[in-house]
């Protein structure tokens, strides 16, 4: 498969899984967390569809298109870790987490997946969803939409 196929079908499952997740999160209170703002299109498509909650999104940096730009008191600028510690210390909060960090080298990014888990764990509340383009570790893993492969995008519960 060609590189541009990869990447269409990453995408394709991204945003399926996360119209899929922000179904199965109504009805359970807490915010969302984009973790990743990369060039913001996860973080934009996460606002549209989910209007009505707070939308916190982390990175080390803020390079993303102008009209994604996160209010300030909701981006989390940094490096994960205490970025994650931050956001945990007022107590979990989150009731659907998107994890896209990474940079395409699959063994460091599957490693910062695991390293980073028990963190993530600390801000989740309990019954929310986690979705995952990396394995992320300690968490109960489901069964997402019908349409997306197994191996293409992870899907659990907290
Ligand atoms: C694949 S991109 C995110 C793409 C984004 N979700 C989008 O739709 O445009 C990954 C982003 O994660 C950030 N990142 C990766 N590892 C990180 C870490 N440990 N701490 C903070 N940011 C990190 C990178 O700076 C990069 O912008």
């Amino acid at each position: 498969m060609s590189r541009l196929d990869s990447m269409l079908r990453r995408l394709t499952a991204q945003r399926d899984g996360l119209n899929w997740a922000a179904a199965q999160i109504e009805g359970l209170d807490g915010d969302v967390l984009d973790m990743g703002l990369g060039n913001g299109r996860t973080y934009d498509h996460l606002r549209e569809i989910l209007p009505q909650r707070r939308i916190w999104v982390m990175d080390r940096v803020l390079q993303c298109h102008p009209d994604s730009t996160p209010p300030a008191e909701d981006f989390l600028q940094g490096e994960a870790e205490p970025m994650l510690r931050k956001l945990a210390a007022s107590g979990p909060r989150i009731a659907l987490a998107h994890y896209d960090f990474g940079r395409g080298i699959k063994h460091e990014d599957v490693a910062e997946a695991a390293r980073l888990s028990p963190l993530i764990a600390q801000v989740m509340i309990p019954g929310g969803l986690l979705i995952s383009g990396q394995p992320l570790v300690g968490f109960p893993q489901i069964k997402g939409p019908d349409n997306i492969a197994p191996d293409r995008y992870l899907f659990y519960r907290t």
